[in-house]
């Protein structure tokens, strides 16, 4: 998609998203070009996101899009609203917005360009891989109707290449595990990190036993496809010394069955998105050459799918974690917290600043919060705090759960250090918090968001569509952007 920012309206146009304020719409005023009557008789208020198809002459049309009163406006109406306009003209290929000169003041305009950008490329989305027929998107080119230099400019390329970095993601979730294997997405991971200059290093089955990750091995025991295990690397260009270390963490099963504890049929549906996590740690590294947080990154993602072959890990065995301890599996389909185990275990080996896990984990935490709130848990304030404020910043909500001491003791073992599930089925989410706590290092600030429910959209809304949202995409970004070394508690 061609982007760009221009002082006057191109001459080559399909479409142009005007910007209308609910309250200077009340009081009679339109975008040029529209009859506030007419928004009227199509009951179109101004409310964000809304939008109204006005037609106009040489088959070019005028979109309204609501931005709510002008006091209240904030960068996700801006970034709500360029959705709405990429949803309203799929069939138009030359899209221009003109709302940036009359951004309210208390709004900083780079960042409205950037949600711009933003909202345009993700409203746009669509995962057309597998349609015989597919109707995609006509968007080819992007004009921005405002005054501002470079920045702004810059602002415009960065979200676009955020944006794109959230379609890696959401591509990633919506592919089949059928063909999405844990080499597949190696292989993926391989070709991204040359294009966009991170490092990898991906061990195969053999190194992954060598490196005593008997976690991961135990929950590719069931399955024909083999694991593997990635570990990204990416450090800020320049002699500027970075902020510091952000180790990134992410669940990377292909497909849960449930393993022999096996999902009844209707809670297999979906699954092949168990391995969101992991695509947005690898989707967020995809973007650090753009975006270049003055941080060191670093990424551990564990993959396999979970299923129940004839060697599949049996109820009651005992895999060994990095970290030497020692599991009892209970219930095979508690697969994530194990392949985690590994991971945080070997990311606290580097001893980084701090360590972010992302893991479609719980049902329990969607009984708990709903389809579109993260659980976030953690085991340092300063650092759930920075967390908290980026998912704040880029609106994807996360609300936090905590880890009480005295539920340990729910997976105390008879036979090993700790079992993988409690007898009782309350609080299940903090229960897999309270457990992936014990392979996070000594003294290693560490938070985790549960992204069962908003990994996968049920409905479209605003610019996520149907299917995989690639949510913390943007949230990670953010945060590894503002780090600052969160003291200890
Ligand atoms: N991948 C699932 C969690 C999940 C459920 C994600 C629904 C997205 C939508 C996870 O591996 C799982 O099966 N968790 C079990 C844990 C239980 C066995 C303690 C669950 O939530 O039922
Ligand atoms: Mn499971
Ligand atoms: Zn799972």
């Amino acid at each position: 998609m061609a982007l760009q920012l221009t002082r006057t309206l191109p001459d080559h146009l399909d479409a142009v998203g005007a910007g209308v304020f609910s309250d200077r719409l009340e009081a009679g005023e339109a975008p040029d070009g529209v009859d506030a009557g007419f928004l009227a008789t199509q009951g179109f208020t101004g409310e964000p996101g809304q939008s109204c198809v006005v037609p106009g002459a040489g088959g070019q049309v005028v979109v309204a899009l609501g931005l709510g009163s002008a006091a209240e406006a904030t960068i996700a109406t801006y970034r709500k609203a360029a959705a709405a306009l990429a949803r309203a003209t799929s069939r138009q290929t030359h899209l221009v917005l003109d709302l940036l000169d009359t951004v309210p003041e208390h709004l900083d305009r780079p960042a409205v360009a950037q949600a711009l950008a933003e909202g345009t490329v993700l409203g746009a989305y669509r995962y057309t891989a597998l349609k015989s027929d597919p109707e995609p998107h006509h968007l080819e080119s992007l004009a921005v109707v405002g005054k501002g230099g470079n920045r702004v400019q810059a602002a415009l390329e960065r979200g676009r290449a955020v944006a794109e970095a959230v379609c890696l993601a959401r591509d990633l979730v919506n592919q089949p595990g059928g063909t999405l294997t844990p080499t597949a997405f190696a292989t993926r991971a391989e070709d991204l990190a040359a294009l966009r200059h991170f490092d990898i290093e991906i061990l195969d089955k053999d190194d992954i036993d060598e490196e005593g990750l008997g976690g991961l091995l135990g929950v590719n025991r069931g399955s024909r496809e083999e694991p593997r295990f990635i570990k990204l690397s990416w450090d800020p260009p320049g002699d500027k010394k970075p902020r510091g270390t952000v180790a990134l963490v992410g669940k990377g099963i292909t497909f849960d069955s449930g393993g022999l504890s096996l999902k009844p049929a209707d809670s297999m549906i979906g699954m092949k998105g168990d391995m969101a996590g992991a695509a947005a740690v690898l989707a967020t590294f995809s973007a650090l050459d753009t975006v270049r947080p003055r941080v060191s990154v670093r990424g551990y993602l564990p993959l396999t799918d979970n299923m129940p072959g004839g060697d599949a890990t049996r109820v009651g065995d005992v895999p060994r974690i990095r970290n030497g301890k020692t599991v009892e599996v209970l219930n095979t389909d508690a697969e994530g917290r194990l392949v985690l185990a590994d991971a945080l275990a070997l990311a606290s080996e580097e001893a980084p600043d701090a360590v972010i896990d992302l893991a479609t984990l719980t049902g329990a935490c969607m009984v708990a919060l709903g389809m579109k709130v993260a659980g976030l848990m953690g085991n340092n304030e300063a650092l759930m705090d920075q967390v908290r404020a980026a998912a704040e910043a880029e609106s994807e909500p996360v609300w936090p759960l905590p880890l009480p001491a005295d539920m340990r003791r729910q997976i105390d073992s008879e036979v090993a250090d700790m079992k993988n599930v409690a007898s009782a089925r309350w609080g299940g989410a903090l229960i897999a918090g309270v457990f992936l706590q014990e392979f996070v290092g000594e003294g290693i600030p560490w938070a985790h968001l549960d992204i069962a429910g908003p990994a996968d959209a049920a409905e479209e809304d605003g610019e996520t569509r149907k299917g995989g949202t690639g949510f913390g995409v943007r949230t990670l970004l953010r945060l590894l952007e503002d780090f600052r070394r969160p003291a200890s508690d």
